[in-house]
């Protein structure tokens, strides 16, 4: 019961900064996530298909990639997933962590996530999930949340950024790397990632 009026606390959050995310996080220099993002996209030579994003938020992801891309994302926030809409996202309402056991396996080329796993329990089944439903590539990062954000924020928040990933399951983790993320514009503190880039076919 608890758990679940943190997240509906984190979704009223969510739905009322919503029409004004972009302009926050645009703001020059201080998210980075998205823009490398799309250089790993790039470097990959991911130039078409059909992506997954988990906690798409207002779908922003769109704008940083070059190519010829069809978008669904999975968001608990109806005002984000309506900007999303927007940009042309299919959307599902719900908690990502229910929603994506419905998703079939192998029916995505690309399942993502950015700046929403600190907010997931269980990364490992969420990572599980995604290598399950994915044909070409899995992309996520784990924010390194330092301890005065962990304790200065209301909502359950969780730093993954050392798990270790099964390599029996996970075979090719073909990018695992540390990045400068985002300040955080309620606390003003930076905040790191580690970013993944785990592929299915080489
Ligand atoms: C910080 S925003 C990131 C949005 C987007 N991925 C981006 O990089 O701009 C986190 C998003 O995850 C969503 N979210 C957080 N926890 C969630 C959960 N358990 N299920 C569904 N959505 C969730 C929030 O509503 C929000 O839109």
């Amino acid at each position: 019961m608890e758990e679940l009026k943190g997240d509906n606390l984190l979704r009223d959050f969510f739905d009322n900064i919503s029409n004004n995310y972009d302009d926050i996080v645009n703001k020059e220099g201080e998210y980075a996530v998205l823009e490398k993002a799309g250089r790993l996209f790039e470097r990959h030579n991911y130039v078409t298909g059909n992506i997954l994003d988990l906690g798409c938020g207002t779908g922003l992801l769109s704008e940083y990639l070059n190519g010829k891309f069809s978008y669904t994302g999975i968001d608990f926030s109806r005002g984000m997933l309506e900007n999303a809409s927007s940009k042309g996202y299919e959307t599902l309402e719900g908690m990502i962590e229910d929603e994506i056991r419905n998703i079939p396996d192998k029916s995505y080329d690309f399942v993502v996530s950015f700046s929403a796993f600190y907010y997931v329990k269980d990364v490992v089944k969420m990572i599980k999930e995604m290598y399950r439903v994915a044909r070409r590539a899995v992309i996520f990062d784990l924010c390194d949340l330092p301890s005065s954000y962990i304790s200065g924020v209301q909502e359950n928040v969780y730093n993954h950024a050392s798990i270790e990933l099964p390599q029996k399951e996970f075979t090719h983790v073909v990018e695992d790397f540390k990045m400068f993320a985002w300040i955080s514009p309620t606390l003003n503190i930076p905040i790191d990632t580690r970013m993944f880039l785990i592929s299915m076919l080489d």
